[in-house]
């Protein structure tokens, strides 16, 4: 199991690149279920999520072809020929966002049969709003052995109203709609920009989506779909991190190739904290400032502050002067990193959906371990300032949805570097 080693205390200097949004990338490529044309994606991030998604289709008879560097972060899916739509236990227990091939296979197929994605660690996250929203669209569905099968002659369009504010379910079912016979209305749907790229690959497809990216879509479904290129938008949690890592180190970093006004939330937090960052159309410099000012945090559906970035904004808490107190509404278990931050010498109480952070503490490098996606970036930027070596174990929740994370880090002057990897060649 490879491992992060990082010595903290340098700041951050210089340029470095964002890459494809994983949350875009994912229900795109289960899109492309709905056409037995090649769908081209570009800008794809290298991460293991991405590969789990490869292996998932593969197994459903779909042709993924997968580049990377010179093939410029390329992926082209064919899915003529499904032979079983299918996803099984063994992928979606790693990756709960398999569940997006669920609308797709039953607005294509007529049917499908999708594990349950079982517990995670930040949260109980049922599927129940995917299901109700597939029967309101005509599906009939059952769920047995861990496994829900549903099934439809042809989809028909309805009026749903989601009960929760759902990204997945919105996505799902925006794809589920698009090839339903006649008009559906989607109502408090999730606004993330992730949502709004997949309608755009859906339209260029040859769909009939209006009102993306709002809480309101209206989709008039059409009999078939055809392929289409599309290029992933960048990818707004990773540009946070590394934001996020720049004001920590106190280092003067620029994110460059983001996407500045899917992050307004972050930037006006940091305002208040005392960061100065500079946007441009596609990049936002931050210049770290060694007197952070202690600021609370909600986190809340898009736009409001993303849950996935309340973690890594937990580090930064630990070093500004003052108490932050952070509400995570969106998950119910979601703070384990605070716990491995404490050990780190941070002052952190828990109380429920809120933790109180007092800063400013001095960190110390410590043997850590990482328990989720986010959980784990958060521990790679506390480590950044922590006085001495850290090192984070079980990064392959990192690598989920982090594109070569030390390489990025290393080349603006972070001290980081993996072992377990394969060791050099002896000379
Ligand atoms: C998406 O997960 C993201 N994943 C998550 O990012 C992100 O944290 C989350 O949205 C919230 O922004 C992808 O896009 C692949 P939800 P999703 O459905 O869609 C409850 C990361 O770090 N709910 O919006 O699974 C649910 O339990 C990951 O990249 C139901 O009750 O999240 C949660 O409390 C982690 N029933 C809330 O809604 C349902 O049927 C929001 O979940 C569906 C959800």
């Amino acid at each position: 199991m490879d491992k992060l080693v990082i010595r903290g205390g340098n700041p951050l200097l210089g340029t470095v690149r964002i890459s494809g949004a994983k949350n875009a990338a994912l229900p795109a490529m289960a899109a492309a279920l709905l056409t037995e044309e090649p769908v081209i994606l570009e800008n794809i991030p290298h991460v293991r999520d991405i590969e789990t998604t490869r292996k998932l289709l593969s197994a459903m008879g779909a042709e993924v072809e997968l580049g990377y560097g010179r093939a410029k972060n390329r992926t082209t899916i064919c899915c003529k020929n499904l032979s079983s739509p299918e996803a099984s236990y063994e992928l979606v227990k790693t990756m709960r966002a398999s569940t997006l091939v669920l609308g797709p296979l039953v607005a294509r197929c007529g049917r499908a049969r999708v594990s349950l994605p079982g517990g995670c660690a930040i949260g109980a996250r049922p599927i129940d709003l995917h299901i109700k929203g597939l029967e309101r669209l005509g599906a009939k569905i059952d769920q047995q052995h861990g496994y829900v099968e549903a099934s439809a002659e042809r989809l028909k369009g309805a009026e749903i109203v989601f009960d929760k504010i759902t990204v997945t379910g919105t996505e799902d079912l925006l794809m589920a709609a698009a090839l339903a016979d006649g008009e559906t209305v989607m109502q408090n749907c999730a606004r993330e920009p992730e949502v709004a790229d997949l309608a755009d690959l859906l339209n260029k497809m040859g769909a009939k989506i209006e009102g993306a990216g709002t809480a309101t879509i209206r989709i008039k479904g059409v009999p078939k779909l055809k392929g289409a290129k599309h290029r992933i938008i960048p990818d707004r949690i990773e540009a946070a991190t590394f934001i996020l890592a720049g004001a920590l180190t106190d280092g003067d970093l620029n994110i460059s190739g983001c996407e500045p006004k899917h992050l307004g939330a972050l930037l006006q937090k940091l305002e208040e904290v005392g960061v100065k960052t500079k946007s441009t159309r596609d990049s936002v410099r931050v210049e770290g400032s060694s007197a952070l000012k202690a600021a609370d945090v909600n986190t809340e559906e898009y736009p409001g502050f993303p849950t996935d970035v309340q973690a890594q904004y937990m580090a930064l808490a630990t070093q500004a002067e003052g108490t932050s107190i952070i509400t995570e509404n969106i998950f119910e278990n979601r703070f384990m990193h605070a716990l491995e931050m404490v050990r780190m010498g941070a002052n952190i109480k828990i109380e429920g959906r809120r933790a109180v952070v007092r800063g400013k503490s001095q960190l110390g490098g410590a043997a850590v371990l990482a328990s989720d996606l986010r959980a784990s970036a958060s521990l790679v930027l506390a480590a950044l300032v922590a006085e001495g070596e850290t090192i984070i174990d079980r990064v392959y929740h990192i690598d989920r949805g982090y594109e070569n994370i030390e390489e990025k880090l290393r080349g603006v002057g972070a001290q980081i570097r993996r072992i377990g990897e394969i060791l050099p060649k002896k000379r």
